[in-house]
This record gives structure tokens, sequence and C-alpha cells, in this order.
């Protein structure tokens, strides 16, 4: 058994885990991150992609924000499609400059194990049998297995970024933890195709055959998603299946339509919103989404992650450098409230744009006009921009 010593033991090497990790290192804070995968797997994995303005601030002023600021594509407005008709939100006008910029999640996490490399501090990937005990005494533990050696790591905080299927939320004993949960009853099929994007910002669409999305990732990359069923089998969709349901769903009257490519990557992703309260119990830290699902139809995910992070890496700082406990007391109810108001953008987002087998002629037509209003009204575009781009992290 390896026994080993930190400050703060990091479960999860996420964008979570690994700001985290990254923003106790500026401040001098000792951290171990466990990660359960692979580093090719964690790196690889294909995930959303818009940051807000908060979380590109944060990228640049920790330091990691060079690539970021290269490759990036800044984005000062989204386009919102339906009945055939594309209309512009200029988002940027709206909100006195803030605009979001579309960057891989994979690539933040590449950005970040390269600047934990860099700060030489312990990053463990393809930990097995992940545990964490002690929550409630002063010096919680977390055991885990390299290979064949057992380590113990013994310090004084955990954070739990470890996403919906970790080990931490549940460490935490049920009659202290309170959940909220909706699920949705469509996923989206989404793909990365080697094709030029055809408009230079996101196009969301309700069609009557049901939502569509048009992203990128690159001048090279588009990264489009369709609404399909929960258990939808990739299977059936042949790639010339794609295209002719893409193309249907997001092509417009003036003739705009994405362009094709080869099809690189096919997934489904699940719909699901979900809130664990409180972000902490004792000396343990939930952050990102072992703490919070959104529905990627608002692309908050990423972003509510990076303002966990944002909150907890503050609150250590103020606990190490003058024994200020106020920022780790407030930290969980601070951001309760920006999850909440994160969700409800997220399910408003969702219900606007999709359809569902349960709906009836009347929540179409409810839907149209909704967005109709929606582009018309420079208080409903502003409620949308302010929303989409984000508040300040607070
Ligand atoms: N032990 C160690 N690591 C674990 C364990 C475990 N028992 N269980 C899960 N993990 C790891 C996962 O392999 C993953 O790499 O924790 C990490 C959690 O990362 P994410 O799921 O990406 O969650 P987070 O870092 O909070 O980032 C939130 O991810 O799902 C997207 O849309 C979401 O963009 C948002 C972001
Ligand atoms: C993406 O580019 O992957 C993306 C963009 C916007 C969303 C969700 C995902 O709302």
């Amino acid at each position: 058994m390896q026994r080993l010593r930190t400050q703060v033991a990091i479960v999860g090497a996420g964008p979570s885990g690994l700001m985290l990790g990254h923003l106790l290192h500026l401040h001098g804070i000792d951290s171990v991150i466990v990660e359960n995968r692979s580093q090719e797997y964690v790196v690889e994995r294909v995930r959303a992609g818009v940051l807000e303005q908060g979380a590109v601030d944060l990228m640049r002023d920790a330091g990691v924000g060079a690539r970021l600021a290269r490759e990036g594509l800044r984005h000062s407005g989204v386009y919102i499609a339906f009945s055939g008709r594309r209309h512009h939100i200029d988002m940027e006008e709206l909100t006195g400059g803030r605009a979001i910029t579309v960057y891989g999640q994979n690539e933040v996490v590449k950005d970040l194990i390269d600047a934990r490399a860099a700060s030489g501090r312990p990053l463990h990937f393809g930990a097995s049998d992940v545990a964490v005990h002690d929550i409630d005494r002063e010096h919680p533990r977390v055991t885990f297995r390299l290979g064949d050696d057992e380590h113990e790591l013994t310090c004084d905080f955990v954070a739990g970024c470890d996403g919906f299927h970790g080990i931490c939320r549940p460490a935490i004993p049920p009659t202290r933890l309170q959940t909220y949960q909706r699920d949705y009853p469509f996923a989206w099929l989404g793909i990365l195709a080697d094709a030029a994007p055809s408009s230079d910002e996101l196009v969301y669409s309700l069609h009557e055959r049901g939502f569509a999305l048009f992203s990128m990732r690159s001048p090279r990359v588009t990264r489009l998603y369709l609404q399909c069923a929960i258990d939808e089998d990739l299977d059936n969709w042949s790639d010339d299946r794609i295209w002719s349901e893409l193309k249907t769903r997001l092509r417009t009257s003036d003739g705009w339509e994405p362009n094709e490519g080869p099809i690189t990557q096919k997934g489904v992703t699940p719909m699901r919103s979900f809130v664990a309260e409180p972000m902490r119990e004792g000396r343990l830290f939930l952050a990102g989404d072992a703490a919070h699902i959104v529905p990627p139809t608002g692309a908050k995910g990423l972003n509510l992650a990076m303002a966990d992070v944002w909150r907890l890496g503050s609150a250590l700082a103020s606990y190490y450098k003058s024994a200020d406990v106020r920022g780790l007391e407030t930290y969980s109810d601070r951001g309760i409230r920006r999850t909440w108001r994160a969700q409800r953008f997220s399910w408003w987002m969702t219900s606007m744009l999709h359809r569902s087998d349960s709906e009836n002629p009347f929540d179409y037509k409810r839907q149209i006009a909704e967005l109709d209003y929606l582009v018309s009204s420079r208080a409903a575009m502003t409620s949308l921009a302010e929303n989409y781009v984000g508040t300040a992290f607070d």
C-alpha cells in the first residue's frame, strides 16, 4: 500500500477536475487528480463545444487560453430557423459586447492536460476501485489502485469532479441529498463531418420532423445533430439517410443547407435534466456533471462546470491563504442558484425546439408562435442572448 498526502484530492479528469487542479496550482495548492479512464479515452471523447464568455475569460486568465485564442471561433450571433426561414439573433449587440466561442470540449481537455504536465503535479489515468472515505472527518481519504498497486491518498478536501456516473455523489448519505430529475422522450444523433461549415454561426432549427442543429469545430469540420428516438439504433442510420434527414430539417427557403462531407464520428446523446442538492457534504465538494446535468440544447454543461470550479478554486484559495471559510460555506448555495438558472434556460430551449409523440397539433402551433415571438421581439431576443452568452461567474 502506497500512502500519499495532498491538500485536495480531485476525482475525475474531465474539464472540471483538470481546471480545478490547474486553478489550485496557480494558487500554490497541491492536488492529486485520479481518473479511471485512459488519457486517450478522455481526450478523444467527443462532447459539446460552446464556451461562454466567462469560460473563455477563465481559460485566458488561467494562462491556458493561447490555443483557444488562435483556434476558437468567436460567434457574436446565432440563427433560429423554423417554417423554412433562418432568423439572426445578434447576441453581441443585445448583451453589450458578449459572445460565445466554439472550441471542442476535448480541445479544452487537451490544453488542461498539457498545463498539468507542465506543472509537474500528479495526474493518474487508468485508476481502478476509486473510493472516498471519511468525508465528515478532518482528513478524508481517497483509495484507488494503479495496476496492482494500492494507493491511499489522505487530504484536506475531496473534489468530486467525476461526472454523472461517478462515485463521489453516491458517497453522500441519501438522507443528506435531494435530487431532481427530468428525462426527455427523445435523444440527439450527432455527427462530425469533414465539410466546411456553410454558415459562420450555429443554426438551431425546429422542423415538422423534429429538431436539428448545425454547429462546427473548425473551418473544415462541421458538427450536426438531429433529434432521434431515445433507443435509436445507429445501424439504421446510413450516412445517406443522415444527410438526407439533416438537409430536410435544416434547409431554408433561401437555399441554405449544410455542406456534405465524409462522416468521421457518429453517436447518440441522451437528454436529461438533473440537480443534486447540496453540492457539499463535509469535506467533499461536487462540481460539474457530478452535481448537475442539463440537456445539451442550451450548451450549458461545460460552462456550468467551469463556473463551479472557478468558485471552488477561489474558495479553497481563501481558505489556505487566510483561513477564510466563507467561500467554502457559500459554494453550494451560489452554485445551486446558477444551476437552476441554467436548468430553466436549457429546459426552455429544449421544449421550444423539439417535437414529442405526446404533443398534438396545438402544441406545434404554439411552438411556432413562441419562435415567431422570439425572433420578432427585441426583449425576447435579449432574454435568449443574455442566457446563451452567460452571466459573469459569481
Ligand atoms: N474514478 C475516477 N474518475 C472517474 C470515476 C471514478 N470512479 N467515474 C468517472 N470518472 C471520470 C470520468 O471518466 C470522466 O473523465 O470523471 C470524469 C468526469 O468528466 P465529465 O463527465 O466530462 O464531467 P465534468 O468534468 O464535470 O465536465 C462536465 O462534460 O458531460 C460533459 O456536458 C458536460 O460539458 C460538460 C462537462
Ligand atoms: C456542439 O457544437 O457540439 C453544440 C453546440 C450547441 C449546442 C450543443 C452542442 O447547444
